[in-house]
């Protein structure tokens, strides 16, 4: 999953309004801290940065995570694009960067400059226990375009939220949102095509999804093909997205147990108002509050 979309991701997300939700964060954080300040900021599902990177004035560390290295390859080319041209480089390399310093294993990469460190990690949140240095802490949790509904089953959810909790300060903020249930089976999941215009082409998008009477989950299926601008096809893959649809109720008890308080729960477009989701809403968005350790 992601690993052959992740070089197109961007290009099909190009209007995706980063900016805007940047804004609703803004909101969330005003109504409940009185001020925009992150701290230090961990991100579940990271994806290619579309939110980290407009959130960098507002973060002191930031450490990001993701099932796929190459959504990270992305985003990491985008925050420090001289760093991956010295590697591309590094035979015939003869200057160092000397704005920062990079340090990397199989699945973590850290990078640090001159005001803050930037750790990206690969792992499976749903699966796999984050573990960082015993003296990293987050006052932030952020995890957006719906990470949660790639937790299919309860014990991915719930090995996703001790991910979450474990590294948050006491009353550090957990933002995340989700796929609306309500929402999902009044509006309906429907076959969609689209075509975006990239430097090499054109990329044709197919989703059909596949729901096959689960009352709360569908595998999202993704066909990409990618034309050059003589009409050639130069790539094309399937890729299998699963997503779970949440009752704002399941997501209350999946937070209680562990160790969270909810600050509220609303529709994505609702945050002024703090209405809760409705059929109109495909996504719900959760501000919660850390008050408990994980076991
Ligand atoms: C729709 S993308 C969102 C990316 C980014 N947050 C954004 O807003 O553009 C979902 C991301 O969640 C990641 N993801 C899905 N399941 C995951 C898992 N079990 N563990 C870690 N990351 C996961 C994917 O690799 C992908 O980067």
């Amino acid at each position: 999953m992601f690993k052959h979309y992740a070089e197109y991701y961007d290009a099909i997300y190009s209007d995706k309004d980063y900016q805007k939700e940047i804004l609703n964060l803004k909101k969330i954080f005003e109504k409940m801290n009185g001020k925009f300040h992150l701290g230090n900021l961990l991100e579940l599902g990271c994806g290619t940065g579309g939110h980290a990177l407009h959130l960098c004035p507002f973060y002191e560390n930031y450490t990001g995570v993701d099932l796929s290295g190459e959504m990270i390859e992305q985003f990491a080319m985008k925050l420090y694009p001289s760093h991956f041209a010295f590697q591309a480089n590094r035979c015939g390399y003869t200057t160092r960067n000397t704005e920062f310093s990079v340090t990397e294993n199989s699945n973590v990469m850290s990078i640090k400059d001159k005001n803050r460190e930037v750790s990206f990690h690969i792992l499976n949140l749903a699966k796999d226990s984050l573990e960082l240095n015993i003296s990293t802490s987050f006052d932030t949790c952020i995890s957006l375009f719906h990470v949660f509904s790639y937790m299919t089953n309860d014990n991915d959810v719930q090995n996703y939220l001790k991910n979450a909790a474990r590294y948050l300060k006491k009353d550090g903020l957990f933002i995340f949102d989700y796929w609306n249930k309500t929402g999902v089976k009044h509006l309906g999941l429907e076959s969609r095509k689209k075509e975006f215009l990239i430097s090499a082409g054109k990329i044709v998008r197919e989703v059909t999804p596949l729901s096959k009477g689960r009352e709360n989950q569908a595998d999202i299926m993704i066909d990409v093909k990618v034309f050059d601008h003589q009409g050639k096809m130069i790539e094309t893959f399937l890729e299998k997205h699963p997503m779970r649809f949440f009752y704002k109720d399941e997501i209350e008890i999946f937070l209680s147990e562990a160790g969270f308080k909810i600050e509220m729960i609303c529709g994505e477009d609702k945050i002024e108002g703090n209405v809760a989701p409705e059929e109109s809403d495909w996504a719900g968005i959760v501000v919660a509050r850390k008050i408990l350790c994980p076991l």
